[in-house]
């Protein structure tokens, strides 16, 4: 019989520090009704007191692990687009600070459907029996990267990390992830970009600061689209139909998108979970916090059917699909 990935584990984690919009609408030519209405975001967590993606993937997979009931897992997988540095890479690190050393620890890097890249990773070596549990992370700091005097992207981003652990199972299990669909088409690459710091800048002797750029109108016509089409495309392959599912998790980059997704689909508005509102968008980390929010919040339930799908840099998007399990959190 298939090896099947369960999830047994969920933590996240985010920086104390709060940024309300009223912050920013008193160093920005912007306003807290400008951010809320055309983004949902209220307030977003940023990093400061020495923290980096290190310390904020450390706490989100400390506590996956103890609601797995686990010390330590087979393979850790980070999903980051904000990694401490360019080299090392940041999971080595984040699995010794977990004691873990010794483990398989690795970076993906697919801007925010990085968490979903993660998932289909931790799935792939539980499926190809090279690990029976794996440690997926989202974390980010993203309000690093941000132009601190660009009202079109600073509101729009925030810091955080979510974890799951996924255990050897069976598809009937609660918790099983059931499919995961992933694509990409790097002819949509302009859409969002970090070029400073990046090889190719440096190659052509540009010393730029590393800053986000998103051409937003665009993203947003892609991202609900593309969302779209692979929910579809994901709950064909597992079989369910729409009025089967109880709960879109989806990225959380606008509530307008969110909102947007489920209407195409069909379902209700409150059947997106929308979580943006407290802490923006969190790229890799925003499914994972999505989920932690859905579970705490008493909306996700064991037995629930979820999918999940995510658009981000690169351009890349997927869905997963799974069943919520009984978890300690
Ligand atoms: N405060 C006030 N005004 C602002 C503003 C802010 N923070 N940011 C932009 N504006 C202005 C713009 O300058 C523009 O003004 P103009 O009409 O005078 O030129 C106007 O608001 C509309 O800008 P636009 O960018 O077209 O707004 P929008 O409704 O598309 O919303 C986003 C912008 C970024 C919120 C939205 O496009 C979006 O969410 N895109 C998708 C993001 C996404 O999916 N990312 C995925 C992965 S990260």
């Amino acid at each position: 019989m298939a090896r099947s990935a369960v999830l047994c584990g969920l933590g996240a984690w985010v920086p104390p520090h709060v940024v309300t919009n009223d912050d920013l609408a008193a160093l920005l030519d912007t306003s807290d009704e400008w951010i809320r209405t055309r983004t949902g975001i209220r307030q977003r967590h940023v990093i400061g007191d020495g923290l980096s993606t290190v310390d904020l993937a450390v706490e989100a997979g400390a506590r996956a692990l103890k609601s797995a009931g686990l010390s330590e897992a087979d393979y850790l997988v980070l999903a980051t687009t904000t990694p401490d540095r360019l080299c090392p890479p940041t999971g080595p690190e984040v699995a010794t600070r977990l004691g873990m050393t010794g483990v398989p620890a690795f970076d993906v890097a697919a801007g925010c459907s990085g968490f979903l890249y993660g998932l289909q990773t931790g799935r792939a070596l539980i499926a190809g029996e090279i690990a029976d549990t794996v440690l997926v992370i989202g974390a980010e700091s993203l309000t690093t990267l941000v132009d601190p005097d660009d009202r079109g992207t600073r509101p729009l981003f925030g810091d955080g990390a979510g974890a799951v652990v996924l255990r050897m199972g069976a598809d009937d299990e609660l918790g099983a992830v059931l499919g995961v669909n992933l694509h990409s088409d790097g002819s949509l690459s302009e859409l969002i970009t970090v070029a400073g710091g990046g090889a190719r800048a440096r190659a052509a002797g540009d010393t730029a600061p590393a800053h986000i750029t998103m051409h937003g109108r665009a993203t947003f016509a892609h991202a609900v689209k593309h969302m779209e089409e692979v929910t579809r495309q994901t709950l064909a392959q597992v079989g369910w139909d729409i009025t089967e599912v109880d709960h879109v998790v989806g990225h959380q980059a606008n509530a307008r998108i969110l909102h947007a997704l489920a209407k195409r689909l069909g379902l209700a508005e409150e059947q997106a979970v929308v979580h943006i509102e407290e802490v923006g968008n969190t790229a890799s980390a925003s499914i994972p916090l999505a989920l932690h929010h859905g579970v705490v919040t008493g909306r996700i339930k064991p037995g629930d059917r979820l999918v999940m799908p995510a658009f981000g840099a690169g351009a890349t998007w997927g869905a997963a699909a799974m069943t919520w399990p009984q978890l300690e959190i």
